[in-house]
């Protein structure tokens, strides 16, 4: 507990933590595509906004998406959203809120030119109009033709939006914090999110930020994971503050696997070279894909052509000298196309894998790409908990966007391209809820008195934790378990192994290690807040796994092979006690409506590509 330092700061064994206070309406953590479009949306509603990122805005994550953004603009042929919808529900397995997608796939299109205007430059077609590419999943027609639905700025797309979008949000009155970290929400007695605590990178400061809303929109957990294509700084910093006051995370069993990551190094080889005619190929030469999706092949669903691949190299038909990884093809098409379309890949293929793509395959293996599970919203990004019999119940002043929230569209698996969607569609929803929810500079009352007590207590623990583990030896514990036990397959039995080993790896997290002290630029300790936002994020992911008994989307469990509607079309809500890591499970119904009258329900039915 802390005792109080005699200059007013809190003080822990004799350690005094000065805190500079700061208050906004809004405070946004996080500068990817769904933060930077709240923050445009808040400021330019008069609301005064912060907006605090670890990393410069334009070094986020959404820089490396690559192929596209899904809108059905039909630029390249007939398209309509409701196919849009029809497709992510199918893609979702069933287990995405129908309100939430009819939302995304209506309000698609507009987002997408709202972009183009605000100067994204898209990849253009002769006519003018925006380019489209086909992706996974994405049909015309309910599934029966192919669709071009996924807008392209080459294969930087999330390059060129996340550019756009800072240009976009500097126009306006928000305040950016560049290289905080952000701590820990603060809470108050009612279940109020307050605002919350952040440490600045480079002077060591502590920062106290009190909003009406506190917009969590900090990325997915993907380097839970030994291989994955997520930057290093995708730690997932706030779902972990989400569990640590006592909130719940849904669907984290769910965990995509990205078909094509680069053999050896992870590095993302965009879904978008298959759509531009790109293929798979196992030892036998043969392009297997045509057997496990006769209509779709190559283009179908991630999580359907990532369990594929796996078998291929199961059944001993992988290449290479291990026989452990597939060939994408991309040696067949125009070097024109590859050079306009494709130039970030060719160039990824050349450095991480020592290959011209003109001429030679690309060695690729299913690789950890993305997060459905994630903080439970609304369609307006309002966070929810379960509580008081109440399904639904809105955790008052705290909203989640992105991969760090689940609002839920992708559901069980997420289809190529509906990620940058995601963003900058509920990035406005929320922008929108809180123009209509919160009056500018209305006074916030005061905060309670402990409200920097646990941010700065776990701060000043971690940073003078004395053990004999290096904080780099838990985190490797941790990743090889989730990429042994947590993988594209899964059994009752591999998983109740892993869910062992990962509160193993807890149960070191006494011993653990930092070596320097300092509170300025001290990467071992912010290393070490990262280790500990992850490590609670791989212990509810792999219980959740052991306790979801179907198989759905990307959670594949070969000892119960079948979608189970009746028993598990369900989400998933998972709680973790911050002391013993244990884990409460608990569930959810999924949405079965729609927002509106004109579009019913789409029924559940098998999901063959
Ligand atoms: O393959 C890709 O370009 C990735 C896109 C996405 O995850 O949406």
């Amino acid at each position: 507990m802390a005792t109080n330092g005699g200059n007013g700061a809190p003080n822990y064994n004799g350690r005094a933590y000065p805190i500079e206070d700061h208050t906004y309406d809004v405070i946004v953590v996080g500068a990817g595509g769904s933060g930077l479009r709240a923050v445009v949306g808040c400021s330019e509603a008069g609301l005064k906004t912060a907006c605090i990122t670890k990393v410069f805005p334009t070094r986020s994550h959404t820089v490396a998406a690559q192929g596209g953004i899904s809108a059905s603009l039909g630029n390249m042929g007939e398209d309509d959203w409701r196919w849009h919808m029809y497709d992510t529900v199918k893609g979702a397995d069933w287990l995405g809120d129908q309100d939430s997608i009819e939302y995304l796939c209506r309000n698609a299109p507009a987002a997408v030119y709202e972009l183009e205007h605000w100067g994204v430059p898209f990849s253009r077609l002769e006519n003018g109009k925006i380019y489209q590419r086909p992706f996974g999943g994405m049909t015309t027609h309910y599934g029966k033709g192919t669709a071009q639905r996924t807008a392209a700025a080459a294969d930087r797309t999330g390059h060129a939006i996340l550019h756009t979008l800072y240009g976009a949000a500097l126009k306006h009155q928000a305040e950016f914090f560049i290289e905080y970290f952000a701590l820990d929400l603060i809470m108050d007695d009612e279940g109020r999110c307050r605002g919350v605590i952040a440490l600045k990178l480079d002077d060591g400061t502590l920062h106290r930020f009190r909003g009406h809303t506190t917009i969590l929109a900090t990325g997915g957990y993907g380097r839970a994971y030994f291989s994955c294509t997520s930057a290093h700084t995708c730690t997932g910093d706030g779902g972990a503050m989400a569990l640590r006051a006592g909130l719940p995370l849904q669907d984290m069993e769910f965990v995509q696997f990205h078909p094509t990551g680069i053999y050896g190094s992870g590095c993302l080889i965009t879904e978008g070279s298959r759509g531009e005619g790109g293929y798979l190929t196992n030892s036998e030469g043969e392009r297997f894909m045509e057997r496990y999706a006769p209509s779709a092949k190559d283009l179908a669903s991630r999580d359907v052509v990532s369990r594929a691949m796996t078998i291929e190299i199961r059944e001993g038909r992988g290449v290479g000298a291990k026989k452990d990884h597939i060939f994408l093809h991309l040696d067949h098409l125009d070097p024109k196309v590859l050079a306009e379309r494709l130039p970030g890949i060719s160039e990824s293929a050349r450095i991480f894998a020592g290959v011209d793509v003109t001429r030679e395959p690309i060695p690729v293996i299913p690789t950890v790409h993305y997060n459905m599970g994630g903080i439970a919203t609304n369609y307006h990004g309002e966070a929810l908990t379960k509580r008081d019999g109440n399904d639904d119940s809105i955790i008052p002043g705290l909203m989640a966007l992105g991969e760090a929230g689940c609002v839920s569209v992708h559901g069980a698996n997420r289809l190529g391209s509906n990620s940058l969607i995601d963003l900058v569609v509920f990035g406005r929803a929320a922008g929108l809820r809180c123009a209509e929810t919160i009056k500018p500079n209305e006074r916030q009352p005061d905060l309670p008195k402990d409200s920097a007590d646990k941010a700065l207590s776990r701060l000043d623990h971690l940073r003078h934790a004395n053990g004999g583990t290096p904080t780099a030896v838990l985190r490797a514990r941790m990743q090889d378990v989730m990429q042994t036990n947590c993988a594209v397959f899964r059994t009752g039995e591999v998983l109740e192994e892993g869910s062992k080993k990962i509160h193993e790896v807890v149960a070191g997290l006494p011993d653990i290690k930092v070596t320097d002290r300092s509170l300025i630029w001290n990467t071992d300790l912010i290393e070490t807040l990262e280790f500990d936002n992850l490590i609670a994020q791989a212990v509810v992911t792999m219980d959740s796994a052991v306790n979801r008994k179907e198989s759905r989307g990307a959670h594949a469990r070969e000892d119960f092979p079948d979608r189970d509607d009746k028993n598990w079309m369900t989400h998933s809500l998972a709680w973790l006690d911050p002391k013993s890591f244990k884990v409460t499970l608990d569930s959810r119904p999924v949405h079965t409506y729609t927002m509106t009258n004109d579009i019913a329900y789409i029924e559940p039915k098998a999901r063959v590509y």
